[in-house]
This record gives structure tokens, C-alpha cells and sequence, in this order.
């Protein structure tokens, strides 16, 4: 068996189950390429700082970047009795140049390496669900477009409540999409601090200069505090909670998306390129996409609490503890790409069935709060125009009609005020041109809306 790294002081090695317990290497090796940048980095201030020669240096790089590229190869192989992937590395650069590798790991510990190639790939994570957001978000603008003039049912406790234009609808994902990239943002800022050179917990007396690896890095700058800089991980546990606020965001599309695939709903046909089939119930087309996006997000937020968990009541600095940060964060990150990509790729095959959903609208009474308005208008008190709203639907639901269909007769019978202008408040498509406020369904404010992402998107 070849001596750990760390051998020096040890007679007996690990025994198998113990080797097979700690290893991380059978995932950590994602880290491959942060770690390596990371050694690059740190080798060229160790030279700079009279640490190590020029030539050492030279020697180091070209040996990493043939590491590099004999994985991306898929020549490199990754032993598990060198646990992890900084161990890997680093004893594969020695096997392949000898002594000068020996000195890369001056004034640095595993720990201050692990927090900074978790921090970078965080960072890269964070770029690429940002780019995915927007994608979505632009699907959903495009989904919008062809959908002027739709005017759907606006539902809360899932009961008819008021018309609303489907576009409307569709901008309230983009804007929850938009709070879930920025959330992203803010924690990218706070992840953009290097751990570099922190060493174990406590610092080293070695001359190094932190600041030159930090800027090498397209770090912030060092993080101030040695011990701080190993053992917390609240970077990780920002990044999944902002994907678990995402994937709330999605389950709640999914959720709908089912439910109006409905043949109850009928307001929406995913293409045959979004649907799957049943392997007994040949009539069957499912909107399964959905419904994992759905799913998934269970696993999201899981990966979060698992974390949250992970580090309470952890005590300072480093322990080994942290080393199952990986996989919830690998997890969490993969899901929530998934489920971005699907619901864009799921908006860009969606038809919604117009005939379904004009023949659904006059069912609800949708129009009775613009009648109340409108009594407001006329000076009745709010709470009065309720009560005469509200009995005006229960004569409807009497005669099983709608309010349009009430005559001015009837209508004054409980309110003398009532004029035949009321006709014109009346019915889906009279009462939702009257919403003028601002963030309203009005048309002219979805439109405001529309043109705000279309311009922020920059959509053609
Ligand atoms: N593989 C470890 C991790 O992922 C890093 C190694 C630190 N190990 C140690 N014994 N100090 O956290």
C-alpha cells in the first residue's frame, strides 16, 4: 500500500472499511478543475514570494495542466486510497514530476483548498442557473406575446375570482423568476471571497500574499478571518436556499401546468415533444415534464435542510463533517438546471386552447367586482355594493344565470341606482377593461409589462 500523504507519524494503515467510508473522491472529483486553478494560483504566489524557484513553478503548472487534460481525457485514473480530489491531484503531480511537486502544498491545508475550489465551482454554479433563469423568463415573455388578448379566469383558493389576461399570469412568473435571479446575485457576492492561504484554521507563518491568489482567482478579496475562512459554509447554504425558493417558484408552474392539462381544465395542450405516453392505457398523453419539475423540487429543498443540519452545532474550525456538503450542493444545482431547462423547453411547446377557455369564462361570476365597482362609482359605499353584489349573484345562482343576464328590472329591484350603463361593466371582456391601476391586468398596464421585459430581456 502506498503511504498517505499525511503518513508520516502513522505504523499501521486504515483498515478497508474505514478507507471506504472516508473517501470523497468518488465525488469530489467535480472539483477537478477549481482545484487545479487553485494550485496554479497558489504555485505562482509561492514563487513570487521566494517560496519556491521560477523553475519549480514552471514545472508544477506544466505538470497540472497535463493532469488536466489526461482528465478531460478520461486517461487520469482516481485511486480512493488517495481519498480525495486534492490528494489525488497532488500525488499524481508528484508521480509525474517529481520533487519540485512537493512544495506546492507549503502554507496551504486541505482545508482552505476545499473551501476554495467549493467556493469557485459555486460561483460557476450560480452563472450558469442565473443564464438558465433568464432563458426561462424569455420563454415565457415569448409565451406571452403569442398570446395577446387571452383572457383566462384569475383563481384564488383555486375558486373563480376575477378575469385576468393570461399574459398577466404568465409576467408573474417572470417576475418571481427575476427576485430568484437576483437572490443569486447577492449570494454570489458574498460567495466571491478566497479561503486561499487560511491554511488549516489558523494562518501561517510563511511570507505569502493572500491577495495576489484572491485577485489570480477573480476573488473579491481574502476572506479577513483564517478561522472563519475553513469552517463556515453559510455560502452553500445561501446558494440552496435560493434554489429552494426557485424550485418553489417552479413547482407552483408545474402544479399548474398539470392541472390545466387537464381534460377538467382543458385550457392548455403540451405538444407530443413534452408529453409521455402509458405503457398499459394506450389513450393516455401525460404532462409528465411538469409534474417532476414538481417532484423535484422536493429534492431541493431536501438538499437545503439536509445542509442546514449538516452545520448546526458544528464547532470551530474545520471538520470533517463538512466534507457531505458536496453532494446536496452537486444535487441541488442539477436539479434545479433540469427543472429550468424542462419548464422553458415545456413553454416553448404549449398551445392554449382558446375555445376551452372562452367557453369556461362566463361560469363564476367573474364580473362581480367590477359590478361593485361600479356601484362604487355611483356613490354607494363599498361595503353597501358588496351586499347588493353579493345578493345580485345569489338571484343569479337562483335562476342558474349569469349577472349579464339579470334585467335592469331585476337589478333595481335590489338597488334603485342600477342604470342601463351597468351593461357595460358586465360580462369577462367588459369587466376586465376596466382595471386601470397600476400592475393591474388592465391591457394597457400588461402591456406596460410586457414591453418593461421585452426591452430588460432583450427580446426581438
Ligand atoms: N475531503 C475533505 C472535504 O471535502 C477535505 C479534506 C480535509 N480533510 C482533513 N482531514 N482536514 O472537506
Amino acid at each position: 500500500k502506498e503511504v498517505k500523504l499525511w503518513g508520516g507519524r502513522f505504523e499501521e494503515s486504515v483498515t478497508d472499511a474505514v478507507e471506504k467510508f472516508t473517501e470523497s473522491i468518488s465525488f469530489d472529483k467535480a472539483l477537478y478543475k477549481q482545484d487545479i486553478m487553485g494550485s496554479k494560483a497558489h504555485a505562482s504566489m509561492l514563487a513570487k514570494q521566494g517560496l519556491m524557484s521560477d523553475i519549480d513553478r514552471d514545472t508544477i503548472i506544466k505538470g497540472l495542466e497535463e493532469i488536466e487534460r489526461q482528465i478531460e481525457a478520461g486517461e487520469f485514473v482516481w485511486r480512493t486510497d488517495r481519498e480525495d480530489v486534492h490528494m489525488n491531484i497532488e500525488a499524481a503531480l508528484t508521480d509525474l514530476v517529481g520533487e519540485p511537486a512537493k512544495k506546492l502544498h507549503t502554507a496551504r491545508s486541505r482545508n482552505d483548498q476545499v473551501a476554495t475550489d467549493f467556493r469557485l465551482w459555486c460561483r460557476d454554479a450560480i452563472d450558469g442557473i442565473i443564464s438558465r433563469i433568464k432563458n426561462l423568463q424569455i420563454a415565457m415573455v415569448e409565451l406571452a406575446l403569442q398570446n395577446e388578448d387571452l383572457i383566462v379566469p384569475g383563481y384564488t383558493h383555486l375558486q373563480r375570482a376575477q378575469p385576468v389576461l393570461l399574459q398577466h399570469l404568465l409576467l408573474a412568473y417572470v417576475e418571481q423568476l427575476e427576485r430568484d435571479a437576483g437572490r443569486l446575485l447577492d449570494c454570489r457576492a458574498r460567495v466571491n471571497f478566497c479561503p486561499l492561504g487560511a491554511c488549516a484554521l489558523a494562518g501561517t507563518g510563511l511570507p505569502i500574499d493572500r491577495f495576489m491568489t484572491s485577485d489570480a482567482l477573480g476573488f473579491t478579496a481574502p476572506m479577513r478571518n483564517s478561522i472563519d475562512a475553513v469552517s463556515d459554509r453559510d455560502f452553500v447554504l445561501e446558494l440552496l436556499s435560493a434554489n429552494s425558493i426557485t424550485a418553489v417558484h417552479l413547482s407552483r408552474l408545474g402544479e399548474e401546468w398539470v392541472l390545466w392539462a387537464s381534460e377538467e381544465f382543458g385550457f392548455l395542450t403540451p405538444s407530443d415533444k413534452v408529453s409521455t405516453g402509458s405503457s398499459i392505457m394506450p389513450q393516455k398523453k401525460n404532462p409528465d415534464p411538469m409534474e417532476l419539475v414538481r417532484g423535484k423540487s422536493a429534492r431541493v429543498i431536501g438538499d437545503l435542510v439536509s445542509l442546514l443540519v449538516l452545520c448546526k452545532g458544528l464547532p470551530h474550525a474545520y471538520n470533517r463533517d463538512l466534507q457531505e456538503d458536496k453532494e446536496p450542493v452537486f444535487d441541488s444545482v442539477k436539479a434545479i438546471v433540469g427543472m429550468l431547462e424542462v419548464s422553458a423547453e415545456f413553454a416553448q411547446n404549449v398551445s392554449f386552447n382558446r375555445e376551452r377557455i372562452q367557453k369556461a369564462l362566463p361560469a363564476g361570476h367573474l364580473d362581480a367586482t367590477t359590478l361593485a365597482d361600479y356601484l362604487v362609482k355611483k356613490g354607494i359605499p363599498f361595503r353597501t355594493s358588496h351586499d347588493i353584489v353579493g345578493r345580485s349573484v345569489a338571484l343569479c345562482v337562483s335562476r342558474n344565470c349569469e349577472l349579464q343576464d339579470l334585467s335592469l328590472d331585476e337589478l333595481n329591484s335590489l338597488h334603485p341606482i342600477f342604470d342601463k350603463d351597468v351593461y357595460e361593466y358586465l360580462g369577462v371582456e367588459n369587466s376586465i377593461k376596466k382595471f386601470r391601476s397600476y400592475g393591474s391586468t388592465g391591457s394597457a398596464c400588461v402591456a406596460g409589462q410586457l414591453d418593461y421585459w421585452i426591452d430588460k430581456l432583450s427580446i426581438s
